[in-house]
């Protein structure tokens, strides 16, 4: 059992277990969701213990869908919407490769993926790679194949002016950024509490017409 922001997070199913840098920017976009002046429609994608989807019911009064491929990950966030008391009315958990299941549009989507560089397992700390599963960290010889495929579709289900919360490892932002360009969203890069760019607000602008 872990903490997560305010709420009690079981990680004994195989689920990655939740950073501390994640945590940080979960609070930021609490923060924004709670500005909104009606419940949002939040997706936490890649949820692994559910924790970011957790906080975000727990502190704000949204609707949220959670989407991981593992079916472990999807039992543990059963257990743990259970454990913080959240009403069974407010959440959806769906087992997607990326968005292959996903249907809805959402004011807002979160988004941990897995990131680590296979070429940098050696950096890796031998404790996290004997605990942590390997679906939850890696992601091609760059750390990009995860990210890559996510973003292709991301515009598809934000509303419009709606925003992605995406972390990543500080040396991919530049690709980032250029897939961001490309998309025609507006971001804005932003440093974790160790003052590392760990995490990308994008917001897909409405600009009158469907540019998905
Ligand atoms: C870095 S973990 C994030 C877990 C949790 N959101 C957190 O912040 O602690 C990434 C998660 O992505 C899931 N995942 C890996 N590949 C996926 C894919 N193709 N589609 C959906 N989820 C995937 C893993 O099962 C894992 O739970």
């Amino acid at each position: 059992m872990t903490k997560f922001l305010n709420c009690k997070i079981d990680i004994s199913l195989k689920v990655l277990e939740p950073r501390l840098e994640t945590e940080y920017w979960t609070k930021k976009a609490i923060a924004m969701i709670r500005k909104i002046p009606r419940p949002a429609k939040v997706l936490d994608i890649f949820s692994g213990s559910g924790c970011i989807g957790i906080a975000v019911l727990k502190n704000t009064q949204s609707f949220l869908d959670f989407a991981d491929i593992s079916k472990d990950s999807l039992k543990q966030i059963k257990k743990n919407v259970k454990l913080n008391n959240i009403v069974n009315q407010r959440f959806t958990i769906i087992q997607s490769n990326i968005f292959s299941k996903i249907k809805s549009k959402y004011d807002f989507i979160l988004a941990n993926p897995p990131y680590v560089a296979l070429d940098r397992i050696g950096e890796v700390d031998p404790q996290v790679l004997k605990k942590d599963p390997h679906l939850a960290l890696f992601a091609g010889k760059d750390g990009m194949l995860i990210i890559e495929k996510f973003l292709k579709d991301v515009k598809k289900h934000l509303n419009h002016n709606g925003i992605l919360f995406l972390e990543f490892d500080p040396l991919q932002k530049e690709k980032i950024k250029e897939i961001l360009e490309k998309k025609k969203m507006e971001y804005v890069f932003q440093k974790d509490q160790f003052k590392k760019t760990r995490f990308v607000i994008a917001q897909n602008v409405f600009k009158g017409k469907s540019n998905n």
